[in-house]
């Protein structure tokens, strides 16, 4: 089992280029089952959940692989319509894969994605919103055994809630279907302006990404294409809040700061200097940090739910009480025991987490609870005192390429044992 250690104390200086957006990767990587051709896909990041992504192509019969940085997957042959349940279950968010199978085959059968670290993750959305495209869906045994007979038709569908992955799950399904399909309160994120941007250049007829309202009309069929991930905003924000909690200065490349116009504020509330160019952003941690005013987690434009641990980590030394209100997922305060066993102050009322800014943070040994919780125990470890070893890092692997290296290139004290 690999452990991070973290000595922690020191400054971060320098610059560091922000990986590809998993976020973007994994549904566009199921939007490739659909074109039946070559699709090349640049500044894909090369993390596990890619790589999980990767087996569960294979297993249905594509052809996928990273060349370099760039990932080549050839979706000619589907020779199956199923995803195994060990697959499903290295990566809950896999269920894309079932608009994009549908899509392409007209049935699919994949087992009920668990409940993971983050509370139920339930797929009601998804579920009703396929059956009014004419999926006739039977969920037994913890599978899902879905088939179209007369193929897939386009839909109005209201979704009752803004979900991500119910939003590009529909958009998977209705490129290939017969007529047009109209997605009101569609969810907003940047990822799925990625998605619809990649498929509309393979042919698809999507407008309206980024907005609440999605319309697809259906087309006969897809063509490959070569096409550049956009940057991970979430990434991207988790250095910043590292630099943040540790002091010193960074320099971010290949960023896109116009997605990421809820967080950036919140770091200039704690005292630190942004400034913002293009692809690029200038930061500069002012010590101490100030604590800010309530954090409610929202949907995109929101404030996101997947910076919560993180910047909570950055907060845990900063003058002052700062409240976080977690709306998105109910159980997203698992990193919370291990900032306290490194001496921060929070109490959990609920949704609600109420952080006391205290003056010192000492290193412990702890482990990762998931992806950005590992990230936000990071985050504190390299601004508390001593060694932290942080076990269980599979979890940070899912979404970080090489954590430990980008924040040793400039100067963490960070090894990978
Ligand atoms: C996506 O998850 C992201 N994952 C998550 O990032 C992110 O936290 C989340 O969106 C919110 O932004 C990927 O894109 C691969 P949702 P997703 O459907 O699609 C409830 C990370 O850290 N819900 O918008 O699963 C659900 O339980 C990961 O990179 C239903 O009730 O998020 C949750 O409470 C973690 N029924 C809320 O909606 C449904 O059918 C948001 O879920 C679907 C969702």
């Amino acid at each position: 089992m690999q452990k991070l250690i973290i000595n922690g104390g020191n400054k971060l200086n320098g610059e560091i280029r922000i990986q590809g957006a998993k976020n973007a990767a994994l549904p566009i990587m199921a939007a490739a089952v659909l074109c039946g051709e070559k699709v090349v896909l640049h500044n894909c990041p090369k993390i596990s959940d890619v790589y999980s992504a990767m087996r569960i192509l294979t297993y249905l019969g594509c052809k996928a692989s990273f060349d370099g940085n760039v990932a080549v997957i050839n979706s000619e042959n589907i020779t199956c319509s199923a995803v195994s349940e060990e697959l499903m279950r290295e990566m809950r968010s896999s269920i894309f894969f079932l608009g994009a199978v549908l899509g392409r085959t007209g049935k699919c059968r994949l087992s009920l994605p668990g409940g993971c670290d983050l509370g139920p993750r339930p797929i009601d959305i998804h579920i009703s919103a396929l059956r009014k495209m004419g999926v006739h869906i039977k969920e037994e045994y913890g599978e899902l055994d879905c088939s179209v007979e007369k193929g897939l038709n386009g839909a109005k569908i209201a979704l009752s809630f803004p979900s991500v992955g119910a939003t590009e799950n529909i958009i998977l399904a209705a490129v290939l279907a017969k007529g047009t399909t109209v997605i009101s309160n569609a969810a907003r994120e940047p990822e799925i302006i990625d998605l619809a941007e990649f498929l509309n250049k393979c042919g698809a007829k999507i407008h309206g990404a980024g907005g609440s309202r999605i319309t697809i009309i259906g087309v006969k069929k897809l063509s490959g294409c070569e096409y550049k991930i956009m940057p991970d905003r979430i990434a991207c924000a988790t250095y910043l809040a590292c630099t943040a909690s540790a002091g010193g200065e960074l320099v971010v490349t290949d960023c896109r700061p116009t997605d990421m116009e809820s967080i950036l504020p919140v770091f200039e509330q704690m005292g630190c200097l942004v400034h913002t160019l293009d692809d690029r952003i200038f930061f500069s941690a002012k010590y101490p940090l100030r604590a800010v005013a309530p954090i409610r987690t929202m949907v995109y434009p929101g404030f996101p739910t997947d910076a919560q641990a993180f910047v909570m980590a950055a907060l845990c030394r900063a003058k002052g009480t700062s409240v976080f209100v977690e709306n998105i997922f109910e159980n997203r305060y698992k990193h919370v025991g291990g900032l306290t066993r490194m001496g921060a102050d929070i109490l959990i009322e609920g949704k609600v987490a109420v952080i006391e800014g205290t003056a010192k943070l000492y290193g412990v040994k702890t482990e990762a609870p998931d992806l950005r919780g590992g990230a936000g125990l990071v985050t504190a470890a390299l601004a508390a005192e001593g060694t932290s070893e942080i076990s269980a890092i599979h979890h940070i692997d899912r979404g970080y390429v090489e954590i430990e290296n980008v924040l040793s290139s400039v100067g963490a004290d960070i090894k990978r044992i």
